[in-house]
C-alpha cells in the first residue's frame, strides 16, 4: 500500500499514549506526517509515557471530555485517529459510570468539537468486537446482531453510533474499526482487567506457567499490532465509504490454549471463575472479507511470529513494563462513581 499521502500531513492519534495509539503514532510519524497525540493518562487504563519516547510527535496532555485544550489540533487535522477509550470489561461491570463517562460523555464532547471546527473530518474509531457479544455464528461478519454483554460493550456500541449517526448528518466522516483482541509491543502488562493477551505474554515474562479459563477450547483471532495500524492507516486516506464499520480480526482463529502454548512454555486449564461467566463469550471469530473487499486490509502476522516479536520486544524494554516485584495494579480513578459487584450470573 502507498501511504506518501500521509507525508506532512497533520493527523491527531486519541490516546496514542495508549497501546494502539502508540504503535500508530510512531508510524504515522515514520511516514511523514505531522502527529498530534491527545492523552490523559487515564488511571486503570494502558498509558504508558514510555511508549511514545523518541517518538516525532506533539504531544497535548489533556482529556476528550475538555476539548478546549486541544482545539487547534482538532481545527488542523486531516485525520482524526480516534483511539481514546477504556478497554476494560471488567473494569466497566464494577464502576459502569466511569466506563460511561470515558467511553461515551468523553467521546460525545470530542467529536462535538470536531464538527465545530472541523466539520466533516475522517475520524478513524477504534471500536470492537464486543459489541456482538456471546457469537450466535462463526466467522461474525457486519450483519451479526449486536448483543453486548458488558457495560463496556453498551458504551462502545453507543461511541460506534455517534460516530455513524454524525456521519449521516455530513458532521464527520467516520470509519469504524471493529477490532478484536490485539496483541504487541507497548500493551500494557501492568494494569489488571486488560484482557487475557497481556496476561499471557506477563506470565511468559515472568517465566510463570499460563492458567486458560475453561477448557481452553475457546476461539480466538489475535491481531498482530502492526496489521491493526495497518487498518487504521488505510481506514484514514480510504475514499467515500458506503457502509462505514469494518470487523477486523487476526490471521488464525485457534483455542485459547494452542494461543497460551505459542506465548509461553507451561500451560494449564483451570475452572473458569465464577465471578467472570458472566461476560464470558465462549468463542470469538472474525470474517474480516469486507475489510478485505474495501479497504484490501488484510492480516499478516501468525500467531507464532507476533508472538516471538512480542516477547523479544519486551526482553529489550522490560523495565519500561514490567516490574518483577510488582502484582497487577488495580488502582482506579477517585471518580469511578459507585462501585457495583460483577453479576454472578452466566449467559445461557
Ligand atoms: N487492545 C485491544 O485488544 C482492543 C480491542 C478492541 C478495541 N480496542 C479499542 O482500541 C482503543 C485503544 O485500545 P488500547 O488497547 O490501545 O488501550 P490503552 O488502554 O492501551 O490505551 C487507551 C488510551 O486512551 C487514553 N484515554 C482514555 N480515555 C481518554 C480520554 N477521555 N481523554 C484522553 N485520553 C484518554 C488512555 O489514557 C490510554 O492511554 C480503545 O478505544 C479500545 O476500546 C482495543
Amino acid at each position: 500500500m502507498d501511504y506518501s499521502s500521509y507525508r506532512n500531513l497533520p493527523v491527531l492519534v486519541t490516546g496514542g499514549l495508549g497501546f494502539i495509539g502508540s504503535n500508530l503514532a510512531f508510524e504515522l510519524a515514520q511516514l511523514g506526517a505531522k502527529v498530534t497525540v491527545v492523552d490523559s493518562l487515564v488511571p486503570g487504563c494502558g498509558a504508558n509515557r514510555a511508549n511514545l519516547r523518541n517518538a516525532e510527535v506533539t504531544l497535548i496532555e489533556a482529556d476528550l471530555s475538555e476539548p478546549s485544550l486541544c482545539e487547534a489540533a482538532i481545527a488542523e487535522a486531516k485525520v482524526v485517529f480516534n483511539l481514546a477509550g477504556e478497554i476494560s470489561h471488567i473494569h466497566s461491570m464494577e464502576y459502569p459510570e466511569r466506563d460511561l463517562q470515558i467511553n461515551t460523555v468523553s467521546q460525545l464532547r470530542f467529536l462535538d468539537a470536531c464538527r465545530r471546527l472541523n466539520r466533516g473530518v475522517r475520524v478513524v474509531y477504534a471500536g470492537t468486537r464486543q459489541v456482538f457479544g456471546k457469537p450466535n455464528y462463526l466467522p461474525v461478519d457486519e450483519s451479526h446482531p449486536i448483543r453486548p454483554v458488558d457495560f463496556n460493550g453498551v458504551h462502545k456500541y453507543a461511541a460506534t453510533m455517534y460516530h455513524m449517526m454524525m456521519s449521516d448528518l455530513g458532521d464527520l466522516d467516520a470509519v469504524v474499526l471493529r477490532l478484536t483482541n490485539v496483541y504487541g509491543p507497548r500493551m500494557s502488562l501492568s494494569v489488571a482487567g486488560q484482557g487475557f493477551l497481556g496476561v499471557f505474554f506477563r506470565k511468559a515474562l515472568l517465566g510463570e506457567s499460563i492458567s486458560v479459563f475453561g477448557d481452553g477450547d475457546q476461539l480466538r483471532d489475535p491481531l498482530f499490532v502492526s496489521d491493526a495500524v495497518d487498518a487504521f492507516l488505510r481506514a484514514g486516506v480510504a475514499g467515500k465509504l458506503g457502509d462505514r464499520a469494518f470487523n477486523i480480526g487476526g490471521l488464525e482463529a485457534l483455542p485459547l490454549r494452542e494461543i497460551a502454548r505459542h506465548i509461553a512454555g507451561q500451560v494449564e486449564t483451570i475452572p473458569f471463575p465464577e465471578h467472570l461467566k458472566c461476560i464470558d463469550i465462549g468463542s470469538y471469530s472474525t470474517d474480516s472479507s469486507y475489510a478485505a473487499d474495501v479497504l484490501g486490509w488484510r492480516p499478516s502476522v501468525s500467531i507464532a511470529e507476533g508472538a516471538a516479536k512480542t516477547l523479544d520486544f519486551y526482553r529489550s524494554h522490560l523495565v519500561d513494563y514490567l516490574n518483577p516485584a510488582e502484582s497487577l495494579r488495580r488502582e482506579l480513578p477517585e471518580h469511578a462513581g459507585v462501585k457495583r459487584r460483577l453479576i454472578f450470573k452466566a449467559i445461557p
